[in-house]
C-alpha cells in the first residue's frame, strides 16, 4: 500500500515559482499541496543544498560546478531572479532549511538525491545520515510521514540504504530497466519511480503485481494523469499545480 500523498508538487512549486527554493515550497503549500519533490546535492564542504543542475548558469548566475562552491557561497546566490523579478534575492536553500520547512508545515517529502558526477556514494550517505538524525530529533517515525528517497544513481540509493536503512527508498529510472526487480530487491526499495512518458499499462501492472509502489514524473496533462492512475500508478509529481490540484483524482 502507498501511504504517501498521490499528487506531489515537482521541485516545490512546479511551474509557478523558481524551482527548489523556499519560495517554491511556500507556493506549493499555498496551493494546498502537502507533498513535494525536490533535488539535493552536496556543496564543496559536504553540506547538502537544494538544486537541480550540477552546474551554475541556469537557475543561478555564474559558471562552474556545484561541487566547486561551498554551501556558504551557494546559499548567497540568487536562485529566483531567473524566474521572475518578484523572486529576485530568493536564495539557494540548504536541505536543512527545506526539510525544516516541510516538517513545520506538514509537507511530505520525496527527496531526490541528485549527486554531481563522482559524488554518488558520498551524496547518498550524507543525505541519508543527516535525514536519519533530523527525523530522530523530530521524533518522526510513522510510515506515512517518512520522507522517501529516490535517485537515478543506484550507488547513491545503495549508500542511503546503508546509512539510514529505516528511511524508505525508491529507485528512479527514466526507462524501466529489464533488471528492475533485482535492483529494487538489492536496494530493499519500496517503490519504482519512472518517467510517465515511457510507461505502459503492462509495465505498471507488473510493478504493482510485484508489490511495489509506482511513482511517475512529471505529469502535466490531466488526461494522461487519469490514464496512468487507472493503470495503478500510486502517485506522481507535476509542474502544473495550477491545473492538477492536490485533490486531483
Ligand atoms: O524525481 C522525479 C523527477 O524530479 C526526476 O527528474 O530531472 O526533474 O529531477 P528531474
Ligand atoms: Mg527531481
Amino acid at each position: 500500500m502507498w501511504p504517501y500523498p498521490k499528487i506531489v508538487a515537482h521541485r516545490g512549486g512546479g511551474s509557478l515559482a523558481p524551482e527548489n527554493t523556499l519560495a517554491a515550497m511556500r507556493c506549493g503549500l499555498a496551493r494546498g499541496f502537502h507533498a513535494v519533490e525536490f533535488d539535493v546535492m552536496l556543496a564543496r564542504d559536504g553540506v547538502p543544498i537544494v538544486m537541480h543542475d550540477p552546474h551554475l548558469g541556469r537557475t543561478v548566475a555564474g559558471i562552474g560546478n556545484v561541487p566547486d562552491y561551498t554551501s556558504q557561497e551557494l546559499t548567497a546566490m540568487d536562485a529566483g531572479a531567473w524566474f521572475g523579478a518578484q523572486f529576485t534575492g530568493e536564495p539557494v536553500p540548504t536541505y536543512r532549511q527545506v526539510f525544516d520547512f516541510c516538517v513545520a508545515n506538514g509537507m511530505w517529502m520525496n527527496v531526490e538525491i541528485k549527486p554531481a558526477a563522482g559524488f554518488e556514494e558520498e551524496t547518498g550517505r550524507v543525505v541519508a545520515e543527516l535525514t536519519r538524525q533530523w527525523l530522530q530529533a523530530e521524533r518522526i517515525s510513522s510510515a506515512a510521514k517518512m520522507p522517501l528517497f529516490s535517485s537515478f544513481s543506484f550507488e547513491a540509493v545503495m549508500a542511503a540504504k546503508q546509512a539510514a536503512p529505516d528511511v524508505p527508498r525508491g529507485f528512479l529510472a527514466d526507462v524501466i530497466p529489464d533488471d528492475w526487480q533485482a535492483r529494487l530487491r538489492a536496494l530493499d526499495a519500496v517503490a519504482l519511480h519512472t518517467n510517465q512518458k515511457h510507461l505502459s499499462a503492462t509495465a505498471a501492472s507488473a510493478v504493482k503485481a510485484a508489490g511495489y509502489g509506482l511513482f511517475c514524473y512529471t505529469v502535466n496533462d490531466p488526461h494522461r494523469a487519469r490514464e496512468i492512475l487507472s493503470w495503478g500508478v500510486d502517485a506522481f509529481c507535476t509542474d502544473r499545480i495550477d491545473l492538477i490540484g492536490a485533490d486531483f483524482s
